[in-house]
C-alpha cells in the first residue's frame, strides 16, 4: 500500500462512536485550522470536522510551520462552547489526554504529554495540538487542530524536525489512519463534555513530561532561565522553581519550555 492511498469519510465513519458530526476528508489543504475558522465565522456548526492527508500552510503556535506531508493526519474540530465560564486553556490540556489516550490505544505505546500539548513518544514529537478562538457575531468559538506524524511520510521527516520529532507506525495504513482520526474525535469529545468536572487533570499530570524535570523556560521565544517543573495546578498552570529559589505559575499563552537533557 502506498502513502497516497486515499483514506475516506466512510473509513472514519465506520470506527467513529460519537454521532451528530459533520466529518469531511480531503487529500490536501492549506490548513485544516484556517479553513474551518472561516467555516466558523459564517456559521458552520459545533462538530463539523476537517481531516486532511497533507496540508501545504500548516501551522502551530507562534506561526511555527507544522511539516504535514502525505503519512501523517491533519485534523480540526468546530466547538460552540455554551458555558459562560468555559476555559479554554482547561479545554488545550483536556485535548491534550484525549489524544495522547487515543494515540496510546491504537499505537499500544505509551505517550508523554509535554506542558502544554505537545505529545512525546520516547521522548521525541509524535503531535501538535493547537486551540485557537474566534467570534462569530456575540458567540464565541474554537477550532481545535491536532497533527499527528503517524506513519513514515514519502521522504522521512523534515531535516529541521528529525532530531526533536518522530512517527508512530513504522508502514502506512488507511486502516490505521481511520481508527486513529475516530479514537481521537471520540475522546475530544468526551473530555470536552465532561471538561468542568476536571476529570482529565489526574491523567494530564500522570502523563506528564516535565513535573520534577529541568526545563529552560522561553518567554516569547527567549530563553529567561533554567528551572525544575515542580506542579501542575487545577488551572492547569506550571508551577516552576528556579535556580535562584524564586517561584513562578507559568501560563502556556506566554510560555513555552524545552525539557533539558
Ligand atoms: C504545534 O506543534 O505548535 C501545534 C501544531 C498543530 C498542527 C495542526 S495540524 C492540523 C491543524 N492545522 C494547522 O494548520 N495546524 C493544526
Amino acid at each position: 500500500m502506498s502513502n497516497t492511498d486515499m483514506l475516506t469519510k466512510a473509513d472514519i465513519l465506520k470506527h467513529l462512536k460519537t454521532e451528530n458530526l459533520d466529518v469531511s476528508v480531503f487529500k490536501s489543504v492549506t490548513s485544516t485550522n484556517k479553513i474551518l475558522k472561516e467555516m466558523a465565522v459564517k456559521n458552520a456548526r459545533e462538530g463539523t470536522v476537517i481531516v486532511a492527508l497533507s496540508q501545504t500552510d500548516g501551522h502551530g503556535r507562534y506561526d511555527r510551520k507544522f511539516y504535514s506531508d502525505f503519512g501523517g493526519i491533519y485534523l480540526s474540530v468546530l466547538l460552540r462552547p455554551k458555558l459562560l465560564n468555559f476555559d479554554a486553556t482547561l479545554l488545550t490540556s483536556a485535548v491534550a489526554v484525549a489524544v495522547s489516550n487515543a494515540i496510546d490505544e491504537v499505537a499500544k505505546r505509551s505517550t508523554k504529554i509535554k506542558w502544554v500539548n505537545d505529545i512525546l513518544l520516547d521522548n521525541k514529537k509524535v503531535c501538535g495540538i493547537l486551540c485557537e478562538g474566534g467570534f462569530c457575531g456575540d458567540d464565541s468559538f474554537f477550532v481545535v487542530g491536532i497533527g499527528i506524524n503517524a506513519c513514515p511520510t514519502k521522504n522521512g521527516l523534515d531535516d529541521q524536525i528529525k532530531d526533536i520529532a518522530t512517527t508512530l507506525f513504522n508502514t502506512y495504513s488507511t486502516d490505521i489512519l481511520a481508527t486513529l482520526c475516530a479514537r481521537v474525535i471520540d475522546n475530544l469529545f468526551y473530555e470536552y463534555n465532561h471538561l468542568q468536572n476536571r476529570e482529565f487533570l489526574t491523567t494530564y499530570r500522570q502523563k506528564s513530561a516535565v513535573l520534577g524535570k529541568e526545563i529552560t523556560v522561553l518567554s516569547m521565544g527567549e530563553n529567561i532561565g533554567t528551572a525544575i517543573a515542580v506542579e501542575i495546578d487545577d488551572e492547569c498552570r506550571l508551577l516552576v522553581e528556579f535556580e535562584n529559589g524564586e517561584k513562578k505559575k507559568l501560563i502556556s499563552d506566554e510560555i513555552s519550555i524545552k525539557i533539558a537533557n
